[in-house]
Order: C-alpha cells, then structure tokens, then sequence
C-alpha cells in the first residue's frame, strides 16, 4: 500500500475507498417518485442570487427605491430557499453511502454552506434599512453570491452529470 493510498497489483490501481461498501450506491433517497429534491429545489437560491445582483445593479443605476425594495426581497427569499435547498442535498450526503464516501461531495457542501452564509449576510444587512445597506456592502456582497452561486451549481452539477450521484437508475 501506498502513501496516497492505492495499492498496485500487476499494472491495475486499486483504490482503496471504490472498495467501501456501498461505494456503488448512488441513487437519490429524498426524492418524490424518483426525482429528486435537491436538484428540484435549488433552481430558487439561484435564480434569486442573480436577481438580487440585477436588482442591486438597477438601483444604483436609476436610483429607484423598488430596486432596493426588490432586492431585499430577493435576497431574504434566495436564503430561505437555499437552507431549504441545503436541508435536502446534507441528507442525501449523509444518507446515501455511495454519496458520503466520495470527497467531491463534501467539497460541494462546504462552498455550498458558505454561499448560504453569504446570502443569510447580505439579507441580515439589509433588514435595518434596505435603501442605503445597497451601496457599497449590499451590492459586494451580491457580487461575491453571484459569483459563488456559479461555483456551486456548477460543481453540484459535476456531481450529477460526472459521477452520477443522486440519480435514479429506473426499474
Ligand atoms: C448546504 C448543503 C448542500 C449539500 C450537502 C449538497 C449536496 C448535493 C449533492 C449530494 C448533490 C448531488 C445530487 C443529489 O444527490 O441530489 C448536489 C447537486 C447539486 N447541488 Fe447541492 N448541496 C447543498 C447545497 C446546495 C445549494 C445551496 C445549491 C445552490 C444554490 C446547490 C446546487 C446544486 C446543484 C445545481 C446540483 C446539481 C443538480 C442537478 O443538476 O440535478 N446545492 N448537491
């Protein structure tokens, strides 16, 4: 055995957490019908988290108080339905046991857990006074979620498409 764990025997690696039991066992347990929750769920933190960097954007372009109105909404909305998001996706990780051996599954949790401490801080910040919490900090902090809600819906997507977790192998 090797320092990094693998262990060669003839020309073929063997890893040696491909040979925990359960490594195979991939497919989604909170899910309705098969379709899972998670994937279901975080189109809304998403979708909220660029609504909330395009409302931020108009209000410091035209100054109108129902961009900040609307982004204080957003914000508060995309972190209510990321924890709900987040809820899903830690039991599935905690369940599944093909999906908590495999380490690209708890990178995704943690940048995901760190969004959702972005989004909860940008609306925390707004809740004393939405219209001047926009410039400079509220509209930064948009930007970082932005940018960190590429990251993890891209590499949450990774986890689906690459190595099939969370999927339903049908009947
Ligand atoms: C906070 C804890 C989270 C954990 C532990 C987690 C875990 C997972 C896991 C295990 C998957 C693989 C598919 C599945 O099993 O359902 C996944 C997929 C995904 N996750 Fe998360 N996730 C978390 C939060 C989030 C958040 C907050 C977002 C976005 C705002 C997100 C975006 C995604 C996306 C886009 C996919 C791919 C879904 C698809 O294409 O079907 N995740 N996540």
């Amino acid at each position: 055995m090797s320092d990094d764990q693998t262990e060669q025997t003839g020309d073929r690696l063997i890893d040696p957490i491909a040979q925990a039991p359960g490594y195979e066992q991939t497919e989604t347990r909170i899910a309705v019908n098969g379709h899972p929750i998670h994937a279901m769920s975080v189109a809304f933190p998403v979708a909220l988290s660029f609504c909330l960097l395009g409302a931020d954007l108009l209000y410091w372009w035209t100054g109108d108080t129902f961009w900040a109105r609307a982004a204080l909404w957003a914000a508060g909305t995309g972190f209510l339905f990321g924890m709900l998001a987040g809820f899903s996706g830690t039991a599935e990780l905690l369940l599944v046991r093909g999906i908590r051996a495999r380490a690209a599954a708890w990178t995704h949790a943690i940048i995901a857990v760190t969004l959702l401490s972005v989004l909860g801080a940008n609306w925390g910040h707004r809740l004393y006074g939405y219209e001047e919490a926009v410039l400079p900090y509220g509209i930064l902090l948009s930007a970082l979620g932005a940018l960190m809600v590429g990251f993890t819906g891209w590499h949450g997507g990774k986890l689906v498409f690459d190595y099939h977790l969370g999927t339903s192998k049908g009947n």
